[in-house]
């Protein structure tokens, strides 16, 4: 019965195809329908036969959305990604269900974390350019040594936590801030558990790993940016609204911030994953930042690893699986405090 299903994939491009065409023939045969418009109320009627839409992190799942496509009998969002900010999770309570990936490869974003850190602290990315014009001179680009500074890494989630161990590989000093600590892992790992003031406070560098809710919108604004040592490296692979950019820009300005490595940006709908090389940019905050020489901007490809693509292909048609089956929804994300494994088990609240 299943193998008839139609999916509906929004926001595709030819390197999702490859790796779902290469698992759907690996024991499923789903009718894929791929669309490289992203899913919004206008390209909602591209789902129009489909049981199951397939989203990524770009697409924008409103409660208008969520209406019109559940008046298309759509049952299920499957979420190529792990994080959910973009679904009214209140508008689908009861109309339809959302799965998604919360796992692919937790490495591939804390490594690239990392690799911005390094960038920007040896500014290798401006080294490429300098040598291939024939320019040989160092000026301009000396680094600190890692070992022996501070990081700070706000969500010691899955890619919190590997961050955190790839950065005590360097030396560092490792400080970490969660709502909900894993004193085991701080134990073995030989990181510290602090509050969010004293991570700002003695922080070198500061790596944002939590995700984007009502609490952590715009964690660093004005006010954290101004408890933080001068000349902080802010490095953000989590969601872009977890930093109010013109705050950023003006520390950036007064040097408050030394460098800053973004992979998101609260606006990058519009632009990320595609190619306006050939267009007039008219983001001015986004078209600030890459004025800076000292900020690093890639455009959300920190989960993109071939390993990390499998796995969310996989695990994408392992829960559209389980959905036709009727077996129960592992990844479903709780729509009311937004975990897949809801946390009102261990603490007795779920929000
Ligand atoms: P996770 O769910 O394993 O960990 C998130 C951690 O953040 C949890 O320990 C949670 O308790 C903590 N947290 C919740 N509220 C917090 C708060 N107010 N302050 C500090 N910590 C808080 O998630 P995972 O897999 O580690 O991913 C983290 C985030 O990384 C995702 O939410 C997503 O936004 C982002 N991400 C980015 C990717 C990229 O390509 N750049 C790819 C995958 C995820």
């Amino acid at each position: 019965m299943s193998e008839s299903v139609s999916i509906a994939f929004f926001d595709t491009k030819p390197y999702d195809r490859e790796f779902f065409d290469a698992i759907n023939a690996d024991g499923y045969s789903y009718n894929f329908r791929y669309f490289e418009n992203r899913l919004k109320i206008e390209t909602v009627p591209l789902a129009d036969g489909c049981r199951i839409v397939c989203a990524f992190v770009n697409d924008r799942l409103s409660t208008d959305v969520i209406n019109k496509l559940k008046s298309l009998n759509v049952e299920l969002i499957a979420l190529r990604c792990a994080g959910y900010n973009n679904v009214d999770l209140r508008a689908a309570y009861r109309m339809m269900r959302v799965v998604r990936v919360p796992e692919y490869s937790p490495y591939a974003v804390a490594e690239h974390a990392v690799a911005l850190i390094l960038s920007l602290n040896r500014k290798t990315h401006k080294a490429y350019y300098r040598t291939r014009d024939g320019n040989f001179s160092i000026g301009g680009f000396m680094g600190f040594d890692m070992a022996g500074k501070t990081a700070g890494i706000i969500g010691t989630g899955k890619i919190g936590k590997i961050a955190a161990k790839i950065l005590r590989g360097f030396d560092m000093w490792v400080l970490v801030y969660d709502p909900y600590p894993d004193q085991e892992f701080a134990k073995t790992t030989k990181v510290e558990y602090v509050d969010l003031e004293e991570l700002y406070v003695k922080s070198d560098v500061i790596s944002l790993h939590c995700p984007l809710t009502h609490d952590t919108y715009h964690i660093i604004d004005e006010e954290s940016l101004g408890k933080m040592k001068d000349g902080v490296m802010i490095v953000n692979t989590g969601r872009g609204g977890l930093i109010n950019a013109k705050a950023l820009i003006d520390a950036l300005k007064s040097g408050k911030v030394g460098a800053a490595g973004l992979d998101v940006y609260e606006e990058e709908s519009e632009y990320f994953f595609e190619d306006f090389s050939t267009q007039v940019l008219d983001d001015d905050v986004l078209a600030r930042l890459l004025t800076f020489s000292n900020v690093l901007i890639t455009s959300h490809q920190g989960f993109f690893t071939r390993e990390a693509m499998q796995n969310i292909a996989r695990t994408t048609l392992e829960n559209i699986r389980d959905f036709l089956d009727g077996k129960p929804l592992k990844n479903e994300i709780c729509y009311r405090c937004g975990q897949d494994v809801c946390k009102k088990k261990e603490t007795g609240r779920c929000f």
